[in-house]
Parts: C-alpha cells; sequence; structure tokens
C-alpha cells in the first residue's frame, strides 16, 4: 500500500505522462540534462546527465545495475548502449510508464538486457548485494522517504559497490522550511513535500554514512542542469510565441523562482562498505 505522497506522486506523474515528457524527441526523458553547452538540446541534455551519472557510477561492461525511478527506461537504454553492462533493472512507482517503457525497451532491441517493473524505491524486491551499482537520476526527492530508499540501496549493493544519483534538496543556508513552503506555492507542490526529505548536503552526507556508505560526494551542479533548462524552456518560449510559448516562459520563470528561493540541484555518489 503506498503511503498518501507517493500516491500524489504516481498522480503527478500519471498526470503529466505525455505532457512535458514529449519534449525529448524520441528520447522518452523526465530531467532537467546536464548543459555541458548552451546549444544542447532538451533530448541532448538530458541524455548527457545520464551519461554524467553513468561516469559518476563507473559502469562498466559486466555490471549488474538498478536503475531507481527509470521513467520510461529512457536512462536504461543510454546506459545500455555505451556500458555495455551485464544486466539493468529499472523499477519506478507510475505505472503507465513502466508500460511505455517496455515498448521502448523492446523497440530497441534492449529487453534481453534491461528489465523494466513496478517498485518503489522505499521497499527494493531485490535480495542482498544484488547489484554493483546502483543509479537514480533526478527521483530521490520523491522518496517516502529517502533515507529509507538510501537504507534499501546499500541493502541490494555489493560492499564496494556505487550508488550514484541526482537530486533536489534546499542550499545550505536555506530554512528547509521556509523553501518547502515556497516550494509548495510555486512549485509541483510534491518536490519537498515530505519534511523528512527537506535537509542540506551535510546531513544528506550523515544519512548516506549511516546507511552504510563510504566516499560520499555530493556537489552541486545546478548551475548545468535547471538554470540553463529554464534558459532553454525561454527560447523556446520565444521561438514558439502564443500560448504555447508563453507556457514554457511560465515555466521558466517558475524554475528561476525556485532557485532564488534555495533550490540546490545535486550530484551525489557514495560507495557501499566493504
Ligand atoms: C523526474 S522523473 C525522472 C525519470 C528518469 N529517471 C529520467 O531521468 O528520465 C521522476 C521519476 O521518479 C519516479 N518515482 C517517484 N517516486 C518513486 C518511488 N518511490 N519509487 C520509484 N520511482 C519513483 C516517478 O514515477 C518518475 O518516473
Amino acid at each position: 500500500m503506498l503511503s498518501s505522497h507517493s500516491q500524489d506522486v504516481v498522480a503527478h506523474y500519471t498526470v503529466r505522462h505525455g505532457g512535458r515528457d514529449g519534449l525529448f524527441g524520441d528520447q522518452p526523458f523526465a530531467n532537467y540534462g546536464y548543459w555541458t553547452r548552451d546549444d544542447l538540446s532538451l533530448q541532448q541534455a538530458a541524455e548527457a546527465l545520464t551519461e554524467l551519472v553513468a561516469t559518476s557510477a563507473g559502469l562498466r561492461p559486466g555490471d549488474a545495475v538498478l536503475d531507481v525511478g527509470t521513467g520510461y527506461g529512457a536512462g536504461a537504454v543510454v546506459y545500455a548502449r555505451r556500458c555495455r553492462p551485464a544486466s539493468i533493472v529499472g523499477i519506478d512507482i507510475t505505472p503507465v510508464r513502466i508500460e511505455e517503457g517496455l515498448n521502448y525497451v523492446a523497440g530497441h532491441g534492449l529487453s534481453d538486457v534491461i528489465t523494466l517493473q513496478l517498485g518503489s524505491a522505499t521497499a527494493l524486491a531485490f535480495a542482498d548485494a544484488r547489484f554493483d551499482k546502483v543509479v537514480s537520476v533526478e527521483c530521490a526527492f520523491h522518496f517516502d522517504t529517502r533515507v529509507d530508499f538510501l537504507r534499501e540501496a546499500a541493502r541490494v549493493l555489493k560492499p564496494g559497490g556505487t550508488l550514484a544519483l541526482t537530486d533536489i534538496i534546499p542550499r545550505s543556508g536555506i530554512d528547509p522550511a521556509t523553501y518547502m513552503r515556497g516550494e509548495k506555492t510555486l512549485g509541483s507542490g510534491i518536490c519537498l513535500d515530505n519534511l523528512d526529505n527537506a535537509y542540506h548536503a551535510d546531513v544528506y552526507a550523515r544519512h548516506l554514512r549511516e546507511a552504510g556508505f563510504e566516499a560520499v560526494r555530493i556537489e552541486s551542479i545546478v548551475d548545468w542542469t535547471r538554470l540553463p533548462f529554464a534558459q532553454a524552456l525561454d527560447a523556446m518560449g520565444a521561438r514558439d510565441g502564443g500560448a504555447r510559448g508563453a507556457g514554457w516562459q511560465r515555466t521558466a520563470a517558475r524554475l528561476r523562482q525556485l532557485i532564488d528561493l534555495g533550490e540546490d540541484y545535486v550530484l551525489v555518489v557514495a560507495r557501499r562498505a566493504r
């Protein structure tokens, strides 16, 4: 039985199905991207974010990989093509994403490498020490709770295995409660709707160590993720014009307000202690 917070998350991603996600061309990503250059498309930036996570996790041939919050499996396809792992299991809590994702993976002829299944980050249906790598792009702020996920990630990772993810937290120095009030007004209202997930990087690092991780690294990448994504939406708004263009520009303005309010976008990498 899902918590009411997780039910809200599922409703949110079910409604958005086929909405903004269509922005990513023929790759069904749903993330802000990693903008190594200004002239990337949303699709290229989303792929670059996935590659950043793959590199940070040290994905390599032969790995058993778990992709948590895989969405439609777009990232899993990138991991399979670029890094040749032995297997990738992608889980997501939103049924329509898994249903569509199965078609997407099959369409790429990768069903023998990638398994997509419905599941929750906080109750992973896998044996202890099953995976070499656990990755997750832009999801953990939703989990109820992130700490429960970190404990589960440590359990299913082999000793010495790596966790790499991108996530959203309040910037240090910003009062989490104030941030959350603003997020509720400006944001989707579900990102950090759970006070248990609204803490700074130092507390995040402590939770990782308490869950059994070491060599913890948390790095802000907001200047290469949400900010340029907002700029790209602005440019699209100017190009498209009309009601659609105005919609992009409103979304861009809201994203900037969230950053001004104290939102940070971080890359998190840690090793499961041996
Ligand atoms: C912003 S999308 C990112 C999707 C994908 N990683 C990507 O980069 O395209 C967040 C995803 O997290 C999933 N999600 C949220 N809470 C979850 C949970 N508790 N367990 C598993 N997946 C979850 C949502 O259904 C959604 O597909």
